[in-house]
């Protein structure tokens, strides 16, 4: 199952998130494949793992840059970042602690964090990026 495809609404404009976005995207695909195929509890485990790195990676260099550029929104920003990482840790945990975690509720808290931090702050954080200050 294709749960999300890279699309023109997600393109920031900044080569380096972009590519962090997409790479992302792949993993939340796997991720749902996994799902779909009912592939292993460790397997799953491990994938939500290598999404949760690549994630925080994401997130810093966005942060770090945001700092660098003394980017306004900066405070608000962050505070998306730590949601989702948030929200993505108490899903691994109870996933790994034999609760009855659907992933398909993972897709969800990930869809939303398509729109909302991609579609919306990480778009708004690229313009300024692009605007010589
Ligand atoms: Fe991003
Ligand atoms: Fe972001």
């Amino acid at each position: 199952m294709t749960w999300t495809t890279w699309s023109e609404k997600y393109a920031t404009g900044h080569a380096g998130m972009d590519h962090g976005h997409r790479r992302l995207m792949e993993l939340i695909n796997q991720l749902a494949e996994a799902m779909e195929d009912n592939k292993p509890m460790s397997f799953c485990s491990e994938l939500l793992e290598r999404f949760i790195a690549h994630t925080r990676t994401h997130f810093l260099a966005e942060e770090q840059l945001m700092d660098r550029i003394r980017y306004p929104k900066t405070k608000e920003h962050k505070a998306l970042h730590e949601m989702l990482v948030k929200d993505v840790l108490a899903f691994k945990e109870s996933y790994d602690s034999g609760e009855n975690a659907q992933f398909i509720t993972l897709l969800v808290i990930l869809d939303s964090w398509l729109e909302r931090d991609i579609s919306v702050a990480d778009k708004e954080l690229a313009e300024f990026v692009a605007v010589p200050h």
